[in-house]
């Protein structure tokens, strides 16, 4: 049901059952979505107390799933030419996204960094769907050595793009967004945020916008995102 329903870009409120330790859930991004076989893919990162639970389950095991949640990615049919630019776990969400797009034939360059070539997600997936695929790593292990905006920089100074999409650590998305501003090219970006309910009840995920009078207000990164035009974000206000 989640399979059928979901979008690039969505994500599931997770939780072991049978335990209420711990008792929120957590919010994992969906990674791959089979819609035929009914099957979804998550990726995460074991951070907490959580996710090393989870880590642990067996096949055939069930958890408590909640989803797909939020509004995912969105895309206009006279898109040619998109960048995918994914730090670490910020990869995640992605890979659902390139499939997505490739069905209509566009030019699609993804950017993934990480800390090191053990930490780099996905790569060959991308590059097996068709993806023009560059790496950066933080000690140049594998790929370029350094920072995933430094690709994105070197991309938008080669080519025209249509759209940059962006997920992964706050720094680097403000860098994202900095760099596609300068070029005027339109940037989506998946939020990454803890968040306890996962439905937009706590408000515990809020996010400070720029409302379209010019004043502050707030959004629920788990229900109006994870994804936002980066044109209405105010990371600098996080
Ligand atoms: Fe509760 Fe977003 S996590 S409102």
């Amino acid at each position: 049901m989640v399979a059928g329903e979901a979008k690039p870009g969505q994500f599931v409120m997770v939780r072991t059952s049978g335990t209420l330790e711990p008792f929120l859930n957590r919010p994992i991004s969906i990674h791959r979505i089979d819609e035929a076989k009914g099957i979804i893919e998550l990726v995460y990162q074991v951070v907490g107390k959580g996710t090393k639970l989870l880590s642990r389950i067996s096949p055939g095991q069930h958890l408590q799933i909640i989803g797909p949640l939020g509004n995912g990615f969105s895309w206009q049919t006279g898109f040619k030419r998109v960048a995918l630019v994914g730090g670490g776990c910020g990869i995640a969400p992605l890979l659902a996204l390139a499939e997505k797009l490739l069905e209509n034939e566009r030019e699609v360059y993804v950017l993934l960094g990480a800390q090191t070539k053990e930490k780099l997600l996905a790569a060959e997936e991308f590059s097996q769907l068709g993806c023009r695929v560059r790496i950066s790593t933080d000690d140049g292990s594998q790929g370029k050595k350094g920072f995933v905006t430094q690709l994105l920089e070197e991309l938008v100074n080669s080519i025209s793009l249509d759209q940059v999409y962006a997920c992964g650590p706050l720094p680097m998305v403000k860098g994202l967004i900095k760099i596609a501003e300068e070029k005027g090219i339109p940037c989506q970006v998946s939020l990454e945020e803890r968040m306890a309910c996962g439905v937009g009840a706590c408000l515990g995920c809020a996010c400070p916008v720029r409302n379209p009078d010019g004043t502050v207000g707030y959004k629920r990164v788990c229900h109006d995102g994870p994804v936002f035009d980066a044109k209405e974000l105010l990371l600098d206000n996080k």
